[in-house]
């Protein structure tokens, strides 16, 4: 669905005007649909509607509560990769034995934490996680369900996106190690196997390395059976791209339909961990034109949005769409939007062909996913508000950052 249209002349979020949201919430501001959060969620449970599975929202792509708790009320499970974003996903109302617990680095602290409310898996990435993870589950008489992550090493050579899935890089584990792993796995008194996981990286716009991966894990999975140990369930990740300009990314029913058809037969449930597909393009950052600066080499136009609040231009110059929320008449101009960050790489876009006056509205498209989450505080800035809109209302789900809470908690040295 198309959460953000045009009407009369300018552009809406679900019911509600832009405009009407940087008037009452001020500028910068992250507005997210509901019902495009929804709609994306319901594509993977529609499609998996059936038989076992679990929908587990990759809460790193948004973390908003307001967000976690519209996937929760439709049943979602969840992807966290830290003890924040567990306390995030209770606090949002989210089912313990919904989430799955990703990430190379989890503490002692998190295992205890996750084997307290009781999980549904941890994704394991390594031999020493193993390890620590049966010393905290005994420590705690809890039994601990694992899958293990496995690096199915999927060519990238005709993939350029897929990074994570390949040896060379810290995730998981090489798939040919994990019969050893998993034979390890089985013999430890408070592990219990129940799945494989694989996560290949993230916006991939073709279906061929999913199912590459996919058929490696299954053969992984009939070496395991041979060996005794039975996998329940199937974790295959994330990773479902979007459009940010003129990608053509499969849908997610599309993509399911093919796993279904090539796990036919097999007592198998299916776990997906999608972020980017779900909430990517629910979501704009609204920011406001600062100054025009016309110089002899470029035009520039100074919003108050900066790198601070959307990283995602300046860190992988990722394109990201801009339009104006009441497009004017007039000349364009080939803009560069930059913030007011001093630094240069603090851009949102280069070269856009804009008509633009001072204090006009623009909206930063497909900025659902990776925006407010990886933004932060440099030259002092307070993070944007975040909105979500509900049909014809507009809820704040996250206030403005005060100043002075951005030094709350520093202190002057003792006299
Ligand atoms: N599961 C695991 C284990 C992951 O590492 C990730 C993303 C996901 C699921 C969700 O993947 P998605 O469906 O969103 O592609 N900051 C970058 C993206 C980093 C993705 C990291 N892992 C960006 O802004 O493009």
């Amino acid at each position: 669905m198309q959460a953000f249209t045009n009407r009369d002349g300018q552009l809406f979020a679900e019911g509600v005007a832009l405009s009407a949201i940087a008037e009452r919430f001020g500028t910068p501001t992250y507005v997210y649909s509901r019902a495009h959060i929804e709609a994306q969620y319901r594509a993977y449970a529609d499609a998996l509607a059936g038989m076992p599975h679990l929908v587990c929202f990759a809460v790193k792509a948004n973390s908003n509560l307001g967000v976690l708790n519209v996937l929760a009320r439709l049943g979602a499970g969840f992807d966290i990769v830290s003890r924040g974003e567990l306390e995030r996903v209770l606090a949002a109302g989210g089912e313990p034995a919904k989430i799955v617990f990703s990430g190379v680095g989890k503490s002692r602290d998190d295992m205890r934490r996750a084997l307290e409310v009781g999980v549904h898996c941890f994704n394991v990435e390594s031999v020493d996680e193993l390890e620590r993870l049966q010393l905290v589950a005994a420590e705690l008489g809890k039994t601990a369900a694992i899958s293990l992550r496995v690096n199915p090493d999927v060519d990238a050579g005709t993939h350029p996106y897929i990074s994570t899935g390949l040896k060379e890089n810290k995730f998981g584990i090489d798939i040919e190690q994990a019969p050893a792993v998993y034979a390890r796995a089985a013999a430890l008194p408070n592990l219990e196997v129940v799945g494989v996981d694989c996560h290949i990286g993230s916006q991939l716009t073709s279906l061929p390395p999913f199912l590459d991966a996919l058929e490696r894990l299954l053969a992984l999975i009939d070496l395991l059976a041979a060996q005794g140990i039975r996998i329940k369930h199937l974790d295959l990740g994330g990773g479902l791209g979007v459009q940010y300009r003129d990608e053509q990314p499969p849908l997610a029913g599309d993509y399911i339909a093919a796993v279904r058809e090539r796990i036919k037969g097999r007592d198998l449930a299916l776990v997906f961990e999608p972020g980017r597909s779900i909430v990517a393009n629910a979501g704009v950052l609204l920011t406001r034109v600062e100054y025009l600066k016309h110089t002899e080499h470029k035009d520039f136009a100074i919003v108050d949005a900066a790198m601070n609040d959307l990283i995602r231009p300046a860190l992988y110059q990722a394109w990201m769409d801009v339009t104006p929320v009441q497009p004017r008449e007039g000349a364009t101009r080939n803009y560069d939007l930059v913030g007011p960050i001093c630094e240069t790489g603090d851009f949102l876009a280069k070269n856009r062909e804009l008509a633009l006056a001072e204090g006009d509205l623009l909206a930063v498209r497909s900025a659902g996913a990776y925006g407010f989450v990886m933004s932060s505080n440099y030259n002092t800035r307070g993070r944007a508000a975040e909105v979500l809109v509900d049909g014809a209302q507009a809820f704040e789900v996250r206030r403005r950052e005060p100043l002075a809470e951005l030094y709350a908690g520093e202190s002057l040295l003792p006299e």
